[in-house]
């Protein structure tokens, strides 16, 4: 129990990033602002694991499986398309590593069925999708197969959008209830007085300072600076895992406590001024055909008191305003609210420098799509790749899971 030969290495741990979306098949540009640029940044500066969550959407589609793969592909082309980069960021398909599955399966054994029946989607979406039966044990069983992927490998950061804070949420108090139930360990409190013993004075008192403020009022951040302090410090791996786990209450952090990472709501709204989504039959995809684009801006509906080319109107009432403010430039805006208000310019007219906008921004990404297009091979190599860098964080992981657990003969 009290070796740390499989303890995972949080140390090197401290910054990843792990994400993931169910295979819909192409994405739109409401998916590009809000999602996908947000992760070709976090890739410059974090370890980050990105992957299809293909069982997931086999929990609400069980009933067509056969999408799954086309869409996984074609979904993986536009990650690439804007810019996630292979080389920088590994990609993955979940049902690929199958740890995935078994530790889904451990932390069922301790979950209460009251945890994942109070997650506020999960009545939502059985009552919103009335055509299909979600009574099923694999729906129910979504946040905590989410929690799995994340916990997996030890991520600290999961970028994702307002919709999943619950399911954030319910990953750490999944995470929390493992280590207190398996991260037992009486010897800690005299490894950690010998480790701090051998740390600076001043370390150690800021050190101390910090786990009394975490303890005593409850403020994680003061939790989440000692672990940055002890990190930083010269002590041996085991040394830092003493403090670490006597900071988690005597307990050995085996899996990690993530952070939900809140996505910046995309500006772009749909083409119809409602949320952009494929069902409402108002986006227009990141690979949209170019006169598609064309056709479908001109096409856009604009403040109804414009009747007349004659007629002044109020950007403030048009769902074209808000692409002018996600693309074109100030200049232009001023354009647009004096063309606008005073009936100097007509609609098709505003919209061109949207059109232009969108087209600039697709030429790059669909340059970047191309090859992959052509030979669709590549995208299976990237994926076989990045599927074997994920299995070998995943297995470091089960062998302390398995290990925490008493699973070992
Ligand atoms: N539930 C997420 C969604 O619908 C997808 C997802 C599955 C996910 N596992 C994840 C997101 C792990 C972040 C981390 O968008
Ligand atoms: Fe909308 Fe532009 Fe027409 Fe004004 S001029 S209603 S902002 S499209």
């Amino acid at each position: 129990m009290t070796s740390t030969e499989s303890t995972p290495d949080t140390q090197r741990t401290e910054d990843r990033v792990l994400s993931g979306m169910r295979p819909t098949g192409a994405l739109h540009l409401g998916h590009y602002h809000g999602a996908l640029k947000n992760w070709v940044q976090l890739q410059n500066t974090h370890t980050c694991y990105f992957f299809v969550a293909d069982w997931h959407a086999l929990t609400t589609h069980y009933e067509t499986p056969e999408t799954i793969s086309a869409h996984t592909t074609e979904m993986v082309i536009d990650w690439l398309a804007a810019g996630v980069d292979p080389n920088k960021a590994t990609l993955f398909v979940q049902s690929r590593v199958l740890e995935h599955a078994e530790l889904f399966l451990l932390l069922g054994m301790g979950t209460p069925l009251s945890w994942l029946e109070r997650v506020p989607t999960y009545k939502d979406q059985i009552a919103n999708l009335k055509d299909k039966d979600l009574t099923t044990y694999g729906f129910l069983g979504y946040p905590l197969l989410q929690a799995a992927d994340i916990l997996i490998y030890l991520a600290r950061y999961v970028p994702v959008g307002a919709d999943q804070i619950p399911h954030i949420e319910m990953s750490r108090e999944i995470a929390r209830r493992f280590n207190n139930l398996y991260g037992k360990d009486p010897q800690i409190e005299a490894q950690a007085r010998a480790a701090a013993a051998k740390l600076p004075d001043a370390v150690r008192e800021q050190l101390l300072a910090l786990r009394r403020a975490a303890d005593q009022e409850g403020l994680t951040e003061k939790r989440e600076q000692a672990r940055e302090l002890i990190s930083a410090s010269k002590l041996s791996r085991a040394e830092k895992d003493a403090l670490r786990a006597q900071l988690s209450g005597g307990r050995r952090q085996i899996l990690r406590e993530p952070e939900a990472l809140l996505t910046p709501e995309s500006k772009l709204p749909g083409l119809d001024g409602r949320k952009m989504s494929k069902s409402y039959g108002n986006s227009i995809a990141i690979r949209e055909e170019r006169a598609s684009v064309e056709q479908k801006v001109k096409r856009m509906p604009t403040d109804p008191a414009r009747v007349k080319r004659t007629d002044p109107g109020d950007p403030e009432r048009c769902p074209v305003w808000q692409f002018h403010l996600a693309y074109t430039d100030d200049a232009t805006h001023d354009w647009v609210r004096r063309g606008c208000t005073t009936a100097a310019i007509g609609c098709l007219e505003c919209k061109q420098p949207v059109i232009d906008a969108i087209l600039r921004e697709q030429q790059p990404m669909l340059e970047r799509a191309q090859p992959y297009i052509d030979q669709p091979a590549l995208v299976r190599d990237i994926l076989a790749d990045g599927c074997d860098k994920a299995r070998t964080t995943a297995q470091s992981t089960m062998r302390a899971v398995r290990d925490a657990m008493g699973l070992k003969i």
